[in-house]
């Protein structure tokens, strides 16, 4: 398996471009997940508050030798802050929480999880980033779930971009004005549910499985590689060793300009999830 690429950020971070998300991964089952995904050669994890799973993550990272010293350096791992800690003090006292959970001295991204434009306090919690950043407890700022209305509003008060919006992309919900703007402003593109959660992998009436048929793959293969292809970060979620295996594995072949004009033509009008505009994860 060729080794995944890292994709620069305008902060002059490095993100590897494949990671393993572990929502509704239930917390006790967590650490052995991740114990595999670090086995198999997985060194980005993705996790939140929201999932009520960091304990395990911290588990996990603790068994397989990946919460210090050099090995801890060869890994990206996120989270997220909860909607309901939003604010400067809640953030601050959630991220010491959330830090000992993970049990390790620093995070590489902490993102803030949704914009709750009803209640806007991106501003607030952006400078509680800032000093957590300031204090090398955190590398990176993230958002997830922004649109260019919500990134501009972050930027015009607190004068900064994040490097990493965290967006649900697959290939029927392409969302192409929100990656145009994050590409004009030098925004990674990280996509959540990248397989739509399995809904994509029989998208457009069997298109993507016909890909897979062509080159040996298998459908998820197809779609993964679209993304990484496209540029974008990913983070596949999986309990089962084979299928993280899999997913990381899509280096072997690469798709056609006319295959990816097919996918491309798969986008459509509905999401798998939330509308950031309504939406609260508590
Ligand atoms: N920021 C946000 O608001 C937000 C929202 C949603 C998700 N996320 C992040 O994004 C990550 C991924 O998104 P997601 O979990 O919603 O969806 P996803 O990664 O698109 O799909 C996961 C589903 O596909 C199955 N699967 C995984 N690999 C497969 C393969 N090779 N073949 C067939 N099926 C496969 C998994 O089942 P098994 O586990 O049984 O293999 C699971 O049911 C999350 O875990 C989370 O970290 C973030």
């Amino acid at each position: 398996m060729d080794s995944v690429a890292s994709i620069a950020l305008s902060d002059g971070m490095n993100i590897p471009q494949i990671g393993l998300g572990v929502l509704r991964v239930p917390d006790g089952e967590t650490a052995s997940v991740v114990e595999s995904a670090l086995r198999i050669g997985y060194r980005h994890i993705d996790t939140a508050a929201g999932y009520g799973n960091e304990g395990g993550v911290g588990e996990g990272l603790e068994h397989s030798g990946f919460s210090g010293g050099e090995r801890r350096g060869s890994l990206w791992l996120t989270t997220k802050l909860r909607d309901s800690e939003q604010g400067f003090d809640k953030a601050l006292r959630a991220f010491d929480r959330q830090l000992s959970l993970l049990r390790t001295d620093y995070v590489d991204m902490y993102m803030i999880h949704w914009p709750t434009p009803f209640d806007w306090r991106s501003d607030e919690v952006w400078r509680a980033f800032v000093r957590l950043r300031g204090e090398g407890r955190v590398r990176s700022l993230g958002v997830c779930n922004f649109l260019p209305e919500h990134l501009e509003r972050l930027h015009r008060q607190t004068g900064e971009y994040p490097s990493v919006n965290q967006i649900e992309l697959h290939p029927t919900w392409q969302q192409r004005e929100v990656t145009s703007y994050c590409a004009a402003h030098h925004i990674a593109v990280e996509a959540y549910s990248p397989m739509a959660r399995g809904a994509d992998l029989q998208a457009g009436d069997g298109t993507i499985e016909r890909i897979a048929r062509r080159h040996g793959v298998s459908p998820a293969q197809v779609i993964l590689r679209w993304h990484i292809e496209n540029g974008t970060i990913i983070i596949p979620k999986s309990v089962h060793p084979d299928r993280q295996r899999e997913n990381l594995d899509l280096f072997g072949f690469s798709l056609e300009a006319g295959e990816h004009a097919e996918i491309d033509a798969l986008d459509g009008p509905d999401r798998a999830g939330h509308d950031p505009m309504t939406f609260s994860y508590a």
